[in-house]
């Protein structure tokens, strides 16, 4: 239990409300990283097949900690802090290679890879005058280390001792679909990065919004790719802090409502448009259960995204108070035939930061960011379906989603 005095009220409605000034002040910022990105939950670090070799590592920046995460000779994965012991210096820059070993190109202290100090260089001094005292123990100045763990080749990695394991974290909702989608091995097909001018939270309250994706996508909606009036649901996992959306596009019933004026996809200036080669909508029931999006995110940043037969990876790196950055990692299966990959990269036109159809989300973060910004005393309203967190079937008329991952982030902050 947090003893310290909430940093800030949190409205009397609850999570029907966030306050506005949660997307731009720097306190509340600081907060988040100490008690969410280091706080008693699981992180995101990356794929078991992006570290093959011993040696192989990537790095993943867990809010604003850099993180090394590298396969050790026996097989294992360890997440060290990118942190020397002697001053502060990042050990590793390039954000994916091979090490040899661990060594801090400013005064070359040696670590191995499990953040173990294997030597300090002068550290006897010289001619016996300087170096280390007596009393300097390197095993109390090695790397910081996180607990790891991983799921279906995902590995995540945790700060705090207290975090209960991955699987009890997921859930057993949450559990089933990343099974769905990571049951199999994965290939890594490419990845993109895309920079947003937005505080963090507003793209995953983005991403737990199945409400905003068939009317800000007036693409996907006009292209009948995903509407509301499908057979879907929002499914919420750990009392709300995850969620997956999903639905059918075979199923549309009364999506009519779409070609009407009230919405920008059935209106006149979208008319005009189509598709003139209509393969890049061309998909295969990937798993057999006819779902065609299933969006899934891990609270706080994590998402595992099915969207037609495009898979990937998507983490939202907080940078700074109003600017986050989303890292896609784009997968096909390592079975694929090439028709398969061919398929995958097409349909890849469709999403992403230039995506048809999904492009949008890049921005509209910045639009609250702006529109929030001389009101920092006012609060969204989020009421769909009132104030609840739970699962919801055949409508994904709810905000539960953005209300489930505020329940979370309000635990975690003490607010
Ligand atoms: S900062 Fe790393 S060795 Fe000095
Ligand atoms: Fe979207």
């Amino acid at each position: 239990m947090d003893q310290r005095a909430p940093l800030f009220e949190w409205p009397e409605e609850g999570v029907r409300r966030t306050p506005f000034h949660i997307y731009s002040d720097p306190e509340v910022y600081e907060a988040e990283m100490e008690r969410v990105f280091r706080g008693r939950i699981w992180h995101y670090l990356g794929l078991d097949i992006e570290i093959p070799n011993p040696g192989d590592y990537r790095l993943m920046d867990v809010g604003d900690t850099s993180v090394i995460v590298i396969r050790t000779p026996d097989g294992g994965v360890n997440a060290l802090v990118n942190r020397c012991a002697h001053k502060g210096s990042v050990l590793l820059y390039e954000p994916f290679g091979n090490a040899k070993e661990l060594m801090c190109i400013y005064h070359n202290w040696l670590y191995d890879f499990d953040g173990n100090l294997q030597n300090v260089p002068f550290g006897k001094g010289i001619n016996g005058k300087g170096g280390l005292p007596d009393d300097f123990q390197a095993c109390d100045h090695g790397l910081q280390r996180l607990r790891v763990e991983t799921l279906h080749g995902i590995i995540f990695g945790t700060f705090s001792d207290e975090t209960e394991p991955l699987r009890d974290y997921m859930g057993t909702e949450m559990l089933a679909n990343t099974e769905r989608v990571a049951g199999k091995k994965f290939k890594i097909l490419g990845y993109y990065s895309q920079y947003l001018d937005s505080n963090w939270k507003l793209y995953i309250e983005n991403a737990t919004d199945p409400y905003h994706a068939t009317i800000l996508h007036a693409w996907a909606t006009k292209l009948k790719l995903n509407r509301l009036t499908m057979e879907g649901a929002i499914e919420m996992g750990r009392g709300g802090w995850h969620h997956l959306s999903w639905s059918k596009m075979a199923t549309d019933q009364g999506g009519e409502v779409y070609e009407t004026k009230q919405f920008r996809s059935g209106s006149d200036e979208m008319g005009q448009f189509g598709l003139h080669d209509p393969s890049v909508i061309e998909q295969w029931d990937e798993f057999g259960d006819g779902i065609t999006t299933a969006i899934q995110t891990g609270f706080p940043n994590f998402m595992l995204q099915q969207i037609h037969n495009t898979i990937a990876t998507r983490v939202l790196i907080p940078r700074g108070v109003e600017g986050s950055e989303l890292v896609w990692t784009v997968l096909g299966y390592e079975d694929d035939e090439d028709w398969k990959t061919q398929g995958r990269l097409k349909q890849g036109n469709l999403i992403g930061p230039s995506g048809y159809i999904s492009m949008e989300d890049g921005m509209v973060g910045n639009l609250v960011q702006r529109g929030t910004q001389g009101s920092k005393d006012r609060a969204t309203v989020m009421e769909l379906a009132g104030d609840s967190i739970e699962t919801i079937r055949n409508s994904r008329a709810s905000e539960c989603g953005v209300r489930g991952f505020y329940t979370g982030y309000r635990e975690l902050m003490g607010v």
